[in-house]
C-alpha cells in the first residue's frame, strides 16, 4: 500500500512558516496510530518541522537533493524516488507524509488516501495538490471530536483508488 496521510483546511492549506497551520491533537493521534509500525516518507522539509528529529516506532526515511545531507539515526536519507525500494518492501505500507512536494513525487503511485479535512481557514503558504477524485472512492468517513483542546470541525476521511477497490 501507499498512502498519502495530511490534513487540510477549508482552503487546502496543509503548511504555514515550515509547520502545521494549527494545533489539532486529535489529528496528531490519527496521525500517530496510522503511521505507527509503518513506513514513514517525508520531503527534507517536512523533516526539519520535527522537533526531536525521527518519530519513534516507524521506519523514517526522508527525500532530498543533498547527498550531503544529514539524518539523525535511524532515519534513512534517500535522494530520489528510485531508492526507496532498495530499503522498503513492496509489500510494506508506505506513508507518505508530505510534503507538498512528495505529495506531487508519489501522486501517480498512491492507491490510498487519508486527510483529516478541518473545516476552517488558518493562514498557510502552502496547499495540497491537485487529487482527482474521480479516481478514488470514500469508504470511510468519520466526524472528528471537538473539545477545548480540539476547538475546530473535522472530518477523517479514507479513500480508495479505485482499481483497488472490488466491484461486486
Ligand atoms: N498538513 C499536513 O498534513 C502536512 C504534511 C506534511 C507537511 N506539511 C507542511 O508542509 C510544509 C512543507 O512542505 P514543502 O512542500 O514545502 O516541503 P517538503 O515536501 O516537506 O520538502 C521539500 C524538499 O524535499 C526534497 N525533494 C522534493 N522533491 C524531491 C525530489 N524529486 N527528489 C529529491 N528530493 C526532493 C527537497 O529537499 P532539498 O531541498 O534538501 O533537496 C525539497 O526542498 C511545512 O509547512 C509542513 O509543516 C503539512
Amino acid at each position: 500500500m501507499i498512502a498519502f496521510v495530511w490534513a487540510e483546511d477549508s482552503q487546502r492549506n496543509i503548511g504555514y512558516q515550515g509547520d502545521l497551520p494549527w494545533y489539532l491533537p486529535n489529528d496528531m493521534k490519527r496521525f500517530k496510530e496510522l503511521t505507527t509500525n509503518n513506513t514513514i516518507v517525508m520531503g527534507r522539509r517536512t523533516y526539519e518541522s520535527f522537533p526531536n528529529g525521527p518519530l519513534p516506532n516507524r521506519q523514517n526515511i526522508v527525500i532530498s537533493r543533498n547527498k550531503n545531507y544529514q539524518v539523525k539515526s535511524p532515519a534513512i536519507l534517500i535522494n530520489d524516488k528510485g531508492a526507496l525500494f532498495e530499503y522498503v518492501s513492496k509489500q510494506a505500507n508506505i506513508m507518505i507524509i508530505g510534503g507538498k512536494t512528495i505529495f506531487q513525487l508519489f501522486k501517480d503511485d498512491v492507491d490510498t488516501l487519508y486527510v483529516t479535512k478541518i473545516h476552517h481557514e488558518f493562514s498557510g503558504d502552502t496547499k495540497m495538490i491537485d487529487l482527482d477524485y474521480r479516481k478514488f472512492k470514500l469508504t470511510e468517513k468519520k466526524e472528528g471530536t471537538m473539545d477545548e483542546k480540539n476547538p475546530y470541525p473535522y472530518t477523517f476521511e479514507t479513500y480508495h483508488r479505485l482499481s483497488n477497490v472490488e466491484v461486486n
